[in-house]
C-alpha cells in the first residue's frame, strides 16, 4: 500500500522515474540518480531511496549506504532557509559554539535538524574558508562574518 507522502508526490515520482529510465542502462549511475532525485524531492527520505531501488535493482541497503555517507545527501526536509556555523578551529576559538547555542536556543531546534515551521535548517560546519571573519556563518548564500551573539535575532530577523 503506497502511504501519504508516495501519493502526495505523484508528479515528483513520474519525474524521476522519466529520469532514472533515461539513464538506468549505463555504468554507475547510482550518485546521479541521487543528485536529480533530491533535486526534485529535496531530500531522500526512505520510500525515495526504495524508489530508486526497485527502479533500478540496486538493493536498498546499497542505496541507504550511499546516502549517509555523502553529506551532500539528506533524509530528511530541508527548511527554507538554511543556516551554516563554522566550527572550525579558527572560528570555534573565536566563540561559534556559543553563537551555535545561541541560535538553537534563538530558533527553539536542535543542531542538524529544521524548525517546526520549516523556515530554517540549522546544521554546524567544517571550515568554511573565510577564517580571517571569524567567527563566520552562512544563511542560504549570505555570509556573515566576526559574529556576536547579540547580532544574531537581527540576522534571523532578515529571513522571518
Ligand atoms: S574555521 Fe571557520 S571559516 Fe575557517
Amino acid at each position: 500500500m503506497q502511504n501519504e507522502f508516495v501519493l502526495s508526490k505523484k508528479s515528483e515520482f513520474a519525474e524521476l522515474k522519466e529520469y532514472i529510465d533515461s539513464v538506468k542502462n549505463s555504468q554507475g549511475v547510482t550518485m546521479q540518480i541521487l543528485q536529480k532525485a533530491q533535486g526534485i524531492f529535496g531530500y531522500l527520505p526512505i520510500e525515495v531511496q526504495q524508489f530508486i531501488s526497485d527502479e533500478t535493482n540496486i538493493p536498498l541497503a546499497d542505496i541507504y549506504g550511499v546516502v549517509t555517507f555523502y553529506t551532500q545527501f539528506s533524509t530528511e526536509e530541508k527548511g527554507k532557509h538554511r543556516i551554516g556555523l563554522c566550527l572550525g578551529t579558527a572560528c570555534y576559538v573565536k566563540g561559534s559554539q556559543e553563537i551555535l547555542d545561541k541560535l538553537a536556543d534563538e530558533l527553539d531546534v536542535k543542531v542538524g535538524k529544521t524548525t517546526k515551521d520549516k523556515l530554517f535548517t540549522l546544521e554546524a560546519t567544517r571550515c568554511l574558508g573565510c577564517c580571517g571573519l571569524a567567527p563566520v556563518m552562512v544563511v542560504d548564500e549570505d555570509v556573515y562574518g566576526r559574529l556576536e551573539v547579540t547580532k544574531i535575532p537581527n540576522i534571523l530577523k532578515k529571513y522571518q
